[in-house]
């Protein structure tokens, strides 16, 4: 303790105004005394004692005596001080892997050298080059109060080994509300490029924040800690801070192993810290394992011990790579921008993400029909084979809201064309679904076709003239290849090219007016590296720093880095394309047909949820592909991003009838639900199986059409207040740690639990209950669980469905499209807790029409169950509530059978089964009408 405290005042720091004198001598008398975490509260870095928490300080004593002994660059680090490193806390200094690291590549970089042997399964695991204690950093040399926080400079005195290292920065700290710290490290001289996100900006700098925030000075660090807990969230002085103009680099501590987010990538929802690398940068590539995806979002929620969550996001475009450690450690990786962080204190996880939506925005409102069934396959030879396709789904009265085409209705796979032979009933096709309450859906691709003869396709004659196509570095169109040959590709963050886009959509619709747009291949793709001609040598294309990116260069696939854009260089803009086109779509699509609009896109970024869904791309029709789709699904709830599903029974490759009922199981859960696969492979839709299999598949589509006033409460409730559709169980159970690795099971918002099967060949499967009372979905029989693995009964045609204590789901009686159902009354079933209360609510509109919450055109009811009496309360109505009814009300967990059942005190006739299941139905009540149901 003594050692402790002398170097503390040894080492120069500045402290937060929030802390007080008072509070920062209390703090270091406790300095060592476990919080109720069981961490140090000053220590939580060097694994949980006060003397390693010296080790930290001790390093920034020995640089600043080091610089006044040489006054620059300190030369290989001394071994002592490399032995001294654990492995789990080595910081990789080459992490370069196009080179085989040499002692002597290392040490020219100042770096410990120490030679281990390669982790079992020959991943890169423990680097042997690692950055000792002192290497340098920079120091904060002023820091200043500004309204919202400080601002302060940091400066390097000795250069690290990137070309054009930035000698000065501005640190900008701003509390910007209580649950969230807003921090800036940029050039303090020079402007660098920004995501153009317009966050919204607080006023005034919070006034109790429930965090607290200390300064190392030199070298710099920042430790951001958690008031009540004392939980140090972020310690960076763990690794120097690293800011070059292509290679910027922060590491920090971690409270704990359980880390999710970073997309997007193919992995389990929690991820590994054994030395695992994930790369952002946007990639047309089926998911694989440790690739990089369609989308980029540099965004983690972590939780501590304890059970409380933070979250953290890196407003950065550009490519990165995020590295993890067992120490548990996190080092941010990225070749351009800022360092521009925003943390979210929770400290649920579901108020994190709801946090970390009011900085990239809450999601759109989707039209209902977005949540009705959606067909799509690549390889309908025809506008009569896509309409035979509906026309049998018709028959067998499966339900279904939306028909989809790929690319094969184009003319030459052009966009805004379609092909007049084959599809030359496309037009009629699109009538016959509008008059059956059913949508249409068609794709649309970045890449415009180059090679058409001056004058007969407009869509790239107008591009041309009005100058709306990526560059090359020479200004001229950059061309590269997509399905109809040579393209050139549009240049979304250019506002003409919106127009253009709007323009090429109004010219479109007027012959197929679609409802809603696929736009694809937005990465942007290419099946050229770079571009017909490659790409220039230079550092926006080889850069002095690659991420681990697939293909191992930023071109792979995709266009030039250098290539020219209207707002920056595609190096800046490249993980934004998606974003770009899907607001650019989204717009139009507004534009057009004046209601809500729906977009699928396969690139996205943060903040996309404003815009559009994402399907989680070219999956295989593998059971293991079945499985990754949860966590992929989970992943986006946390990224903002709730309509997102799988293509269900599997792209490529062939299904099984099995495999195929399985996954319609599991899809008709997903928030967005298409079956989607790939040309040259059979038939998957529903129509296409064995009786039994259709059967399955149907119901569990009616299932879900029974459910969509909760499935459309949950997305009205993810719009207003950012709360999660899908959820991870650890979301509603963050107190139970075996919550937190599950990933085969998942949540309807708080109540209804979802446990698919995903093996082949079996009747059964296991599934975790939380502590408490759960009821079967269908049956309403009830298990109560001290927190266990249960095995249920799985036969092909049954999937698990569970109610949580004490909630109320709205549920309707279903029809062949949401349109159709939506006109069914209501059921409502409450699932009764212990002591005899549930909750539940309903929003309520027209289903598509543009801000109804925002104009008051809804109707919003809560439901209550307290001991034995049921109400219904109307917080806001509006005209269409009249032509909806409550009809049933199926009350789960009525212990003793009533004697008699009042409706506004009139009695009414009811059933009660042996299970504990209430039922009245014929309730026939308004939905604009408060009333009571009481059971004595
Ligand atoms: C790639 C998409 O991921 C896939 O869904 C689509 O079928 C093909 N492009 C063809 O358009």
């Amino acid at each position: 303790m003594k050692l402790y405290q002398k170097l503390r005042t040894a080492v120069p720091r500045l402290v937060l105004s929030q802390e007080d004198e008072e509070e920062e001598e209390e703090e270091e008398e406790d300095a060592d005394t476990p919080t109720p975490t069981g961490h140090s509260r000053l220590a939580p870095w060097w694994v949980g004692s006060g003397l390693l928490l010296s080790a930290v300080l001790l390093s920034a004593v020995t640089v600043w005596v080091l610089r006044q002994v040489s006054g620059g660059w300190h030369g290989p680090a001394p071994p002592s001080q490399c032995h001294q490193v654990p492995e789990s806390h080595r910081f990789d200094c080459y992490p370069e892997r196009s080179v085989v690291v040499t002692r002597e590549l290392c040490e020219g970089r100042g770096c410990c050298f120490v030679e281990t042997p390669p982790a079992v399964g020959g991943t890169r695991g423990v680097p042997w080059c690692f950055y000792p204690p002192d290497f340098p950093s920079y120091a904060l040399q002023s820091l200043n109060q500004t309204a919202l926080g400080m601002a302060g400079l940091l400066v390097r005195r000795e250069k690290a080994y990137y070309p054009r290292d930035i000698g000065v920065l501005r640190l900008d700290v701003e509390l910007e509300t209580d649950t969230r710290l807003h921090v800036k490290i940029t050039d303090a001289a020079n402007p660098r490029y920004e995501v153009p996100l317009d966050v919204p900006r607080a006023k005034k700098r919070a006034e109790n924040p429930i965090y607290s925030l200390d300064f190392s000075k030199d070298p710099f660090g920042l430790l951001l800690r958690r008031r009540d807990t004392g939980t140090v969230l972020l310690n960076t002085t763990v690794a120097p801070l690293i800011f070059a103009d292509q290679f910027l680099q922060i590491s920090t501590a971690l409270p704990s192993r359980f880390l999710y987010g970073l997309g997007e990538h193919r992995s389990t929802l929690l991820h590994s810290l054994d030395w695992s690398t994930l790369t952002l940068w946007a990639r047309d590539v089926s998911p694989t394992e440790s690739f990089n995806l369609y989308g980029a979002h540099p965004f983690y929620l972590l939780l501590e011990e304890g059970g409380d969550a933070h979250g953290v996001f890196l407003l950065n475009s550009n490519a990165m790579e995020v590295a993890l450690q067992p120490a548990p450690a996190l080092t941010w990786r990225t070749i351009g921008g800022v360092l521009d962080f925003y943390i979210f204190l929770g400290p649920d996880p579901n108020a994190v993400i709801q946090q970390y939506q009011e900085v990239i925005g809450f999601p759109a409102m989707p039209p209902l029909w977005a949540l009705g069934f959606h067909l799509c396959r690549w390889g309908y030879g025809s506008s009569n084979e896509t309409w035979q396709t509906v026309r049998a789904m018709r028959n067998f009265q499966i339900p279904q809201d939306a028909q989809w085409n790929d690319i094969d209705y184009m003319d030459g796979y052009r966009d805004f064309t379609f092909d007049a032979q084959k599809f030359a009933s496309l037009p009629s096709l699109v009538e016959d679904l509008h008059k059956h309450g059913q949508h249409y859906v068609m794709i649309l691709d970045p890449g415009i076709s180059s090679t058409s003869p001056r004058g007969s396709y407009w869509p790239f004659d107008e591009g041309l003239r009005r100058g709306l196509f990526i560059n090359t570095t020479q200004g001229q169109p950059l061309i590269g290849q997509v399905w109809p040959g040579y393209t050139a590709f549009a240049d979304f963050s250019n506002v003409d090219t919106r127009q253009w886009w709007l323009e090429n959509l109004q010219r479109f619709h007027a012959h197929v007016p679609f409802d809603g747009v696929w736009i694809d291949m937005n990465e942007p793709s290419n099946f050229m590296d770079g571009s017909e001609e490659g790409c220039p040598p230079g550092e926006l294309d080889s850069p002095p720093y690659t991420p681990a990116v697939l293909g191992d260069s930023l071109s792979a696939k995709t266009v030039c880095a250098s290539a020219k854009q209207s707002a920056s260089v595609h190096y800046n803009l490249h993980n934004l394309y998606g974003l770009m086109e899907a607001e650019a779509t989204a717009s139009a699509l507004i534009q057009i047909r004046g209601k809500r609009p729906f977009v699928i896109s396969r690139s996205t970024f943060p903040s996309q949820g404003r815009y559009s869904g994402h399907w989680l791309g070219d999956n295989r029709s593998q059971w293991k592909d079945m499985y990754y789709s949860i966590p992929g699904m989970l992943s986006f709830s946390l990224f903002g991003i709730p309509l997102v599903g799988a293509d269900i029974c599997g792209f490529s490759g062939s299904t099984s009838e099995e495999l195929c009922t399985r996954w319609m199981q599991l899809g008709a859960f997903y928030p967005f639900s298409r079956n989607h696969n790939s040309q040259n492979e059979k038939a998957q839709d529903p129509t296409v199986f064995s009786p039994a299999a259709r059967t399955a598949m149907k119901d569990v589509l009616l299932t879900r059409y029974s459910l969509l006033p909760f499935l459309y409460t949950l997305f009205h409730r993810a719009h207003v207040h950012g709360d999660t559709v899908a959820r991870p169980l650890f979301f509603e159970f963050p107190q139970d740690t075996v919550t937190y690795g599950l990933d085969r099971q998942f949540l309807w918002g708080r109540s209804l639990l979802v446990t698919p099967v995903l093996e082949p060949g079996v009747d059964s499967v296991m599934g975790y209950f939380p502590r408490g009372v759960w009821y079967d979905f269908y049956t309403g029989s009830s298990v109560n669980s001290s927190g266990e693995m249960l095995k249920l009964s799985a036969p092909l045609e049954h999937l698990n469905l569970h109610l949580r204590e004490g909630s109320i789901l709205p549920t309707q009686k279903p029809g062949p499209t949401s349109k159709a159902s939506r006109g069914n009354p209501l059921r409502l079933i409450v699932a009764l807790s212990p002591g005899a209360t549930a909750w539940g609510d309903l929003f309520w509109d027209d289903g598509e029409s543009l801000d109804t919450f925002e104009r008051g055109s809804y109707s919003y009811l809560v439901f209550n169950a307290t001991e034995n009496v049921f109400t219904s309360s109307v917080l806001h109505t509006s005209t269409e509530a009249a032509s909806t009814t409550i009809g049933t009300l199926s009350i789960y967990g009525v212990r003793e059978p009533p004697h008699k059942v009042l409706l506004n005190g009139q009695e009414k006739p009811f059933s009660y089964l042996d299970n504990q299941v209430l039922t009245v139905s014929g309730l026939g009540m308004g939905l604009g009408q408060a009333f009571s149901l009481q059971w004595l």
